[in-house]
């Protein structure tokens, strides 16, 4: 019993990582917009890529971690694999396949493009162009939907339906 309440705490708290990303994000981006056209404006948008790529690999491994140590010790399955998984819990872990697959290719490729746009505009005097926030933004959407796929996975854990 100790156990797998240690390892729903850690899984809680992971998830409460995850999805702070998206209040970090509308703060930062809040802050950016005020900054705009200043040298702060790219320190301000480096920052932010750091923190919400590091809140995001925190999450999602304190996640899978904890998940599968839960389902071992609960007998509930991956995908009804290894035991009998309840539709909830199946639905949360092909969201969970998804989220996994969006980081490995649209959230990989979109910062480190940003990154190296970042870069770029360190080199040149440290003013963020019109390309880079356009760059900013579509990666913001990308990472909107992420978030709110989080949260549709939180919402599905509480309510433990459908059975
Ligand atoms: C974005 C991904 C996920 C989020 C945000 C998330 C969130 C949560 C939250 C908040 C709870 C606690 C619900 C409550 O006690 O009321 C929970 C429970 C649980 N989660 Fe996840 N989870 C995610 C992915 C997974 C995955 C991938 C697995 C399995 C591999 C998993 C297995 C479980 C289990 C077994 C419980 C129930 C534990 C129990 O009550 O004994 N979760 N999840």
């Amino acid at each position: 019993m100790f156990l797998r309440n240690l390892l729903l705490v850690i899984h809680i708290i992971s998830a409460g990582f995850w999805i702070s990303q998206l209040p970090v994000e509308l703060i930062f981006r809040r802050m950016q917009k005020r900054a705009e056209g200043t040298p702060a404006e790219l320190t301000l948008m480096t920052t932010s890529m750091q923190l919400l790529g590091g809140l995001g690999q925190f999450g999602g491994m304190g996640i899978l971690i904890t998940g599968l140590g839960l389902v071992i010790l609960e007998g509930l399955g991956f995908l009804g694999i290894g035991g009998s998984t309840p539709t909830w819990l199946v639905i949360k872990q092909v969201i969970y396949l998804i989220l996994l697959a969006m980081v490995f290719t649209l959230i990989r490729q979109g910062s480190e493009r940003i990154a190296a746009a970042l870069e770029q505009a360190r080199a040149a005097g440290g003013v963020v162009t019109p390309e880079i926030r356009g760059l900013a933004e579509r990666f913001g959407r990308i990472a909107l939907t992420h978030n709110l796929l989080v949260l549709v996975n939180i919402l599905l854990a509480v309510w433990k339906e459908p059975q």
